[in-house]
């Protein structure tokens, strides 16, 4: 068995929730393979809402396990408080949310870090969620970082301790700032008895183990990626690798086990924090796309930057990915558009090219148009792609046309079921 994969290809926030939740039942384990609680997942069914942060997008699908892999970051806090919202809504994670003994821990005193290195950084900071991602990923390459297996040995609160002196060592650097480190200490240590309370594993066998034993597998990416930290829109990026080689690092398989990978992209673009946007719309259209599309960040509630699809920008997340489906959603939000536009190619210093420059942050670009006539019309209780309207089949041939991937899923509103499935989605789906 292969594992196939979900991931953004844009700058984040593409509905990767959503698609993981629909396709969820095709599989045996959700998997998340980096980033941290600097994701926010949203879910819409049954009239309910939940945003994820760490927890896997599969939790509420029955008899299915969800692993927090080793190439995540997890904060003990904000595990702790996910975990009551779903004793809440009655799920019964318990059996089924793992967690990898190689996932790094995010610390109180990695938040202030990042707060205070953005602080620092004036008007050229990325607009970090400010969760402790970098600072924590920082410790994990420098090789200082405390893992989950680490919370049951003997010599913890000593690391634990070593830790945080260093972090406020490295802190006074910066500019004073006041904290309640006590405070978040004692709710961090309390939340760590939470993360106890579930099954630790060695992600790398669990999952190895699980393929020789035939499970499907599902790996769940988060944030975009024009937001890997090699790849993406450097040094306004997260500190992951959020491609689908973050799979094989995260996970711990090997590239031969990749299926499917299914990109998601929105059907325009968005971008939350600061860093290059090519077809960004700072005007009444972006204006319009927020308040249609709710652009409003899951997990810090910041007005997300809006602007139109970016052709240029997918066939190269396309490229980095190894993308064998596609799936279009916020589709909806177009319904009242009268025109949409969308980029074919990017004009830089006078010479037209279909490539990302190196220096995307400071170079000119001025993206080349075409215009698609809109559809005008609601999309509700369209469930087969044929009874689309025509308008709308026409933008989405021109786009799958010009990224030579077939689009597969078509989402026509945030609930789960607001899903047009074209072909078979995933295997067995
Ligand atoms: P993720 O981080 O990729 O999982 O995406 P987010 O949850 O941060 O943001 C996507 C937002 O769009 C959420 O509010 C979803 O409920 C919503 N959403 C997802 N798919 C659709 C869709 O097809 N149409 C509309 N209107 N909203 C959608
Ligand atoms: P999901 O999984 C959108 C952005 C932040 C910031 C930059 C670095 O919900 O799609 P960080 O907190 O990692 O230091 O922030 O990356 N960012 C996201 N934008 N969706 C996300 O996750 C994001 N996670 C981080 O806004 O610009
Ligand atoms: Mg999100």
């Amino acid at each position: 068995m292969a594992i196939d994969v979900i991931l953004g290809l844009q700058w984040g926030d593409e509905g990767k929730g959503k698609i993981v939740d629909y396709l969820a039942p095709s599989y045996d384990v959700v998997a998340r393979f980096q980033g941290g609680p600097n994701a926010g997942h949203t879910l819409k069914f049954d009239g309910k809402k939940f945003v994820l942060h760490t927890v896997p997008s599969g939790i509420f699908r029955p008899g299915l396990i969800n692993l927090v892999g080793n190439g995540v970051v997890i904060d003990p806090i904000t595990l702790a408080a996910e975990i009551r919202e779903l004793e809440k809504a009655g799920v019964d994670y318990k059996k089924r949310l793992l967690l990898a003994r190689k996932a790094h821990l995010i610390l109180p005193t990695h938040r202030y870090l990042d707060a205070a290195s953005e602080s620092a950084k004036g008007k050229a900071k990325i607009g970090s969620t400010l969760k402790g991602i970098g600072p924590t990923y920082m410790d994990k390459t420098g090789r200082n970082g405390l893992r989950v297996g680490d919370i049951s040995r003997g010599n913890f609160k000593e690391r634990y301790q070593a830790l945080k002196e260093k972090h406020l060592s490295l802190l006074e650097i910066y500019p004073p700032t006041s904290f309640a480190l006590e405070e978040e200490e004692q709710k961090w240590m309390e939340s760590l008895e939470v993360l106890r309370q579930l099954q630790q594993v060695d992600g790398e066998y669990y999952i190895n183990h699980a393929l020789r034993e035939s499970k499907r597998i599902l790996a769940e990416g988060a944030q975009g990626s024009m937001l890997d930290i090699d790849y993406g829109t450097y040094p306004f990026v997260t500190s992951s690798n959020t491609i689908t080689a973050g799979v094989c690092i995260g996970l711990g398989v090997s590239p031969g086990k990749i299926g499917e990978v299914i990109g998601i992209s929105k059907a325009y673009c968005t971008r939350v924090g600061s860093g290059p946007f090519p077809t960004e719309q700072d005007n009444a259209v972006g204006e319009r796309l927020r308040t249609e599309g709710g652009e409003f960040g899951a997990t810090t509630g910041r007005p997300r930057r809006c602007g139109w699809l970016d052709l240029p920008q997918l066939q190269y997340t396309i490229m980095l990915n190894g993308v064998t489906q596609l799936a279009i959603t916020k589709v909806d939000v177009l319904n009242a558009f009268e025109q949409i536009e969308v980029a074919t190619a990017y004009r830089i210093d006078g010479q037209t090219t279909q490539e990302l420059p190196y220096d995307i942050c400071d170079q000119l670009i001025a993206p080349a148009y075409e215009a698609h006539p809109g559809w005008q019309q609601s999309l509700d209780g369209v469930t087969a792609y044929e009874d689309l309207p025509g308008a709308a089949r026409e933008y989405l041939t021109a786009v799958e046309k010009a990224l030579g991937v077939p689009i597969t899923m078509v989402s026509t509103g945030p609930e789960r079921q607001k899903l047009i499935v074209k072909e078979r989605g995933a295997a067995g789906a």
